[in-house]
């Protein structure tokens, strides 16, 4: 399949996976795969960034179904079974039905991204994922006209996610976008991270990527996909609807209620690291921003 989406980041930004690659071998592995390199524009030194590594993209993260510390989900997510696996699509779509991991990953064309990754909390990584497009598993299921959101809901599985115990959410996770967003080439299912099968605390078997919104949209361990008309409810809204809105883009210009948004600290620069600005839309607004025109970000937050 062909895709409009061009990278702009190169493995100068990626928060590197120190621990068993070396910088070798990450270049022999792109040059089999045939990625461009840009080698040499290092974004990273223009943006301050030191090297951080795979421990860090695993071991600090958010999945409050293992709980809210960031190394709960690194500590508990083994539990989780991640095959068999397969996703629910239901709703406004021709096939409705259990979709099968196996099948999924056999019919979808994977490649790798690598994106900035923004958490509303502040903190930045940059990753680079493997995966497909989710518009071409949506394709697949074949969206039907009146379909103008795309709800997206995790596993509840209380044996295997101790987190759901906890009232910090009304389980299950869900989140939603719409259905311009969820069809744009930047957004991704990711099943990988460097190359290697994407680890429980990331989202295993597969999770969403929506690199211009905050990272709380990315949504782990995907189980059911529901194409509707409504704009969807989501936890966090629910939640607390003045902190957390449904677009929940990328914008240094519109703060959280209780902290500015224009600045980030990327995972492992350390305590004392100079903060870097936010990007609008995270980087990505020469791609993203033509699906908010004449939309008011600070009332659509
Ligand atoms: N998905 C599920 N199922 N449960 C969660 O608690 N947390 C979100 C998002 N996806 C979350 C989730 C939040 S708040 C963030 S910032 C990102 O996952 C973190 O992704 P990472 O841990 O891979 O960096």
């Amino acid at each position: 399949m062909a895709h409009r989406w061009k990278n702009n980041l190169t493995w100068d930004d990626v928060t590197p996976e120190a621990a068993f690659l070396n910088r070798r071998q990450i270049i022999a592995g792109m040059a089999a795969g045939g990625i461009a390199a840009g080698l040499g524009q290092s974004a990273s030194a223009a943006e301050g960034l030191e090297p951080n590594t795979w421990e860090e993209i695993t071991t600090y993260n958010n999945f409050y179904e293992f709980g809210t510390g960031k190394g709960d989900p690194a500590k508990y997510a083994g539990s989780l079974t991640t095959d068999p696996w397969s996703v629910e699509i239901d709703g406004l779509v021709d096939n409705p039905g259990s979709y099968a991991m196996s099948d999924i990953i056999s019919a979808m064309t994977t490649e790798e991204r690598i994106y900035r990754f923004r958490c509303v909390e502040a903190w930045s990584m940059v990753i680079p994922w493997n995966g497909f497009e989710l518009a071409d598993l949506l394709n697949m299921a074949g969206v039907q006209s009146g379909a103008k959101y795309v709800a997206y809901l995790p596993a509840v599985r209380c044996d295997e996610l101790p987190g759901v115990a906890s009232n910090v959410l009304d389980w299950p996770y869900v989140e939603g976008l719409r259905l311009d967003e969820a069809m744009h080439p930047l957004t991704i299912m990711a099943t990988g991270i460097y190359g290697k099968p994407i680890p429980n605390q990331n989202g295993a078997p597969m999770r969403l990527v929506v690199p211009w919104k905050y990272g709380f949209k990315s949504i782990k361990s995907i189980v059911r996909i529901t194409l509707t008309e409504d704009e969807p409810p989501t936890s966090w809204n629910k939640a607390n609807g003045k902190e957390y809105g449904f677009y929940s883009n990328v914008n240094p210009t519109v703060d959280h209620p209780r902290w500015s948004q224009a600045s980030e600290r990327r995972v492992g620069g350390g305590l004392f690291s100079p903060r870097i600005p936010t990007l609008m839309f995270n980087g990505y607004e020469e791609e993203v921003a033509s699906l908010y025109e004449g939309m008011d970000l600070s009332e659509f937050y």
